[in-house]
């Protein structure tokens, strides 16, 4: 669904991503692990055309969208959640849920908000609170919820779990296990090992903008010191 290859990306002058390519199916979801500044983030902003490539290619569902700009990058099908959650405080939950919204598409079954309040259960009672009064989880949710109103085709998650109390984390990860059972392709930027192992099917390791290690996060752990070096752990 997604194929990145050869990816040389950056900010201005300074270079980032050395090279970097990896690919992600639909319905599956691929942690990207590696300490901070290692280019996680950088990897979903090129996906997302928020950075400057100099070389590589990103296709997605075998579209070339190397360089395409945000908006071309949604209507392909990338849902973008980036790591400062950014939900429209003073806008209500169902409100921001609204503003979400694009047409179904043809073929694939449409996600409405009965169908999104069915994976996030807890916002059904949120509804008519102002989203600036949520906790921290209860935002990452409704961010993830109105990106799912845009009917992406996959998942950018920039570090979903972090600073979320650890009853969100659980609820998050069983919300993004159906989504990704839908079909949905994930590719998430995850600090937290269990969250990751619980979700992710596949983990690849980045160190300084470049893919050094690539497997089962299970595999991984096994080997044990590089994973161990990768997480600062
Ligand atoms: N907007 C930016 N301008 C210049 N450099 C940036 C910018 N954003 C990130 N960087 C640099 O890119 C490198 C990788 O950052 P990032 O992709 O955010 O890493 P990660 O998400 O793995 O922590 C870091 O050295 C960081 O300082
Ligand atoms: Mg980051």
């Amino acid at each position: 669904m997604l194929e990145i290859a050869g990816l040389c990306a950056g900010y201005g002058a300074v270079q980032v991503l050395f090279g970097l390519s990896l690919a992600v199916g639909g319905g599956e979801a691929v942690a990207l692990i590696g300490r901070n500044g290692a280019g996680k983030s950088t990897t979903l902003k090129s996906a997302m055309g928020l950075t400057d490539i100099t070389a590589g290619e990103i296709r997605f569902e075998g579209e070339n969208i190397t360089g395409c700009p945000p908006h071309a990058a949604a209507r392909a099908g990338l849902g973008w959640v980036p790591e400062d959650r950014r939900v429209f405080a003073r806008l209500t939950v169902w409100e921001n849920l609204d503003v979400g919204r694009r047409a179904p598409r043809p073929g694939a079954p449409a996600w409405d908000e009965d169908r999104v309040l069915a994976v996030f259960p807890h916002l059904k009672t949120l509804l008519k609170r102002d989203a600036g009064l949520l906790s921290g989880g209860e935002q990452q949710m409704l961010t993830v919820a109105r990106t799912l109103m845009g009917q992406p085709r996959m998942l950018l998650l920039d570090e979903p779990s972090e600073g979320i109390a650890p009853k969100a984390v659980e609820d998050l990860a069983a919300a993004l296990a159906e989504i990704k059972a839908t079909g949905v392709g994930i590719l998430l930027s995850e600090q937290n090992r269990g969250f990751a192992a619980a979700l992710a099917d596949r983990a690849v390791l980045l160190d300084r903008g470049r893919v050094i290690g690539e497997g089962r996060l299970a595999d991984l752990i096994a080997e044990g010191a590089q994973l161990a070096a990768c997480l600062g752990v």
